[in-house]
């Protein structure tokens, strides 16, 4: 454990707001509350008989015994200091929208409108309603490719550097860390730089709620005191789908801004089965995290191994390489690139899924991405790495010369996405007839799965000539209204 320590055992053994929910749902109170199932009572008979009856008397609503997320007093308040004091942090907030939410909470916490941010170009789709919402000037980095991995990595401490340097006048610095792929950032020598020239640094790390718990694996956030860093806790530990936990650590940002902003973007409804995961996931990756993590690791490693010693046509990188190539790696995410079988990863992924039984988070052309969380076995990883080494023996495809290639295609920001979005002067132009017009809309093709057009930024010759070329070679361009890119959304003055 890093930074865990300040907290103790005992303290950390508690689950209040679970503690109280089960409290509740044993009392089998007559509810005049909402949900309208009553306890259960009239959930579909289909779902009951699998799930069983229970589970829907935590499916309460605000009253005071289990107190309320958008003022905590009671159980919700403890369970978020529970949550603060593990993670080592000041505050710790609770969210029912995922990191998706978080992320948006955290633009809207640091910026003003008019304010500028550096972002990297290649960071999670939920940046740009936190862009839009919050009125900033998005200040991109461009990700660095590996042609060799067919990897996009996460931004560097030079790209950040270099970009502060360029703009001396922006608020704050957002970086994604670790990357779906797990690949970590140096985050620690860019919050020391962030930091000493007064900027803020908001994290991504949705995919890092496990990392402060594990001295195996790389840094977190909170270990390295970024301002605010939001977490999917449901993504590798072992809480319910949406349930995420945005930290505060700021000197810079005041955090009666961030939980009324956070307030503001969620349901007056959560769900309590969610938060009250929230409550055992702490406690359990607080107490067991290091010994689970090390079995997670351990099998996660074997199967890395195995992957490179015994199928020819897959490859998985190893922590190593990311270290030689100046980033670090959670080794409990299994990028295997599959480019040598001819098939690309999406296919392998469905074959996956068909054939043998075994579901993916995520694939693309080059590579299939395994996560592991808290719950990952190593029979997990055997029945995985062995369907892999069936497929490499049964399945030929063609070989394809397809390149991961991020298109060095500059423009200009010429007006705030939020302006544009919010404005009611758009038009559809052919693409062919876009050059010089301002973007309405965003345009980013698969792969790379980075945008090439977002609202505000100028329309460049280059950008329509590339968009139509992707679109001739069937490339799907998400944010097409037709079944081929004809037509670009503009603003008309
Ligand atoms: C890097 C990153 N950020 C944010 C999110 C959104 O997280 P959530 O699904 O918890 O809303 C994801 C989801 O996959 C992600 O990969």
């Amino acid at each position: 454990m890093k930074k865990a320590l300040n907290s103790n055992i005992a303290k950390q053994s508690k689950a209040p707001l679970f503690d109280i929910l089960l409290d509740h749902a044993k009392r089998n109170v007559t509810s005049f509350h909402c949900p309208g199932h009553k306890n259960g009572r009239s959930i579909d008979e289909n779902l009951k008989n699998y799930v069983g009856e229970e589970v829907f008397k935590f499916d309460v609503t605000v009253f005071n015994e289990v107190d309320s997320l958008h003022d905590p007093v009671g159980p919700i308040k403890k369970a978020q200091e529970l949550m603060s004091e593990a993670y080592g942090v000041k505050h710790s907030l609770f969210l029912v929208n995922g990191t998706s939410v978080g992320n948006m909470a955290m633009f809207l916490s640091a910026c003003d409108s008019g304010d500028s941010i550096i972002v990297s170009r290649s960071s999670h789709k939920s940046i740009m309603a936190g862009i839009v919402m919050s009125g900033v000037w998005p200040i991109w980095i461009q990700p660095k490719v590996d042609q060799n991995l067919d990897l996009i990595f996460s931004v560097t401490y030079d790209q950040i550097k270099e970009a502060l340097d360029k703009y001396p006048e922006s608020k704050a610095v957002f970086v994604t860390s670790p990357t779906y792929n797990g690949v970590v950032t140096n985050l620690r020598k860019i919050v020391d730089l962030c930091h000493k020239r007064g900027k803020i640094v908001l994290v991504d790390e949705a995919h890092g709620a496990h990392l402060h718990f594990n001295d195996n694996l790389p840094e977190s956030a909170v270990d390295v005191g970024a301002d605010l860093c939001v977490q999917s806790t449901h993504k590798i530990l072992s809480a319910m789908s949406q349930g995420s936990v945005l930290h505060f650590n700021s000197k810079l940002i005041d955090i009666n801004r961030v939980k009324k902003i956070v307030s503001m973007l969620q349901t007056t409804s959560p769900n309590y089965l969610t938060l009250a995961s929230l409550d055992l996931a702490r406690r359990q990756v607080f107490l067991h995290g290091k010994e689970s993590f090390d079995k997670v690791i351990k099998a996660a490693r074997w199967g890395r191994m195995y992957v490179n010693n015994n199928i020819p046509s897959m490859r998985c990188f190893t922590r190593k390489e990311m270290q030689n190539l100046g980033f670090n790696l959670d080794e409990t995410k299994l990028t295997v690139n599959v480019t040598k079988t001819g098939l690309s990863g999406n296919e392998i992924e469905e074959i996956l899924a068909k054939e043998y039984n075994v579901q993916l988070d995520y694939a693309d052309l080059f590579n299939l991405v395994a996560i592991m969380g808290e719950g990952s076995t190593k029979e997990d990883v055997e029945i995985f790495v062995r369907a892999l080494e069936s497929i490499n023996k049964n399945y030929h495809g063609k070989q394809k010369n397809w390149v991961l290639k991020i298109p060095s295609l500059a423009t200009e920001m010429v007006m705030r996405p939020r302006e544009v979005f919010l404005s009611n002067n758009t038009k559809k132009v052919s693409l062919k007839k876009a050059v010089g017009h301002v973007a309405a809309q965003t345009l980013t093709p698969y792969p790379p799965g980075i945008p090439v057009l977002i609202p505000g930024e100028r329309i460049t010759k280059e950008i329509c000539d590339y968009l139509i070329e992707m679109s001739s070679k069937d490339i799907r361009i998400s944010g097409q209204e037709t079944e081929k890119l004809r037509m670009v959304k503009v603003f008309t003055n």
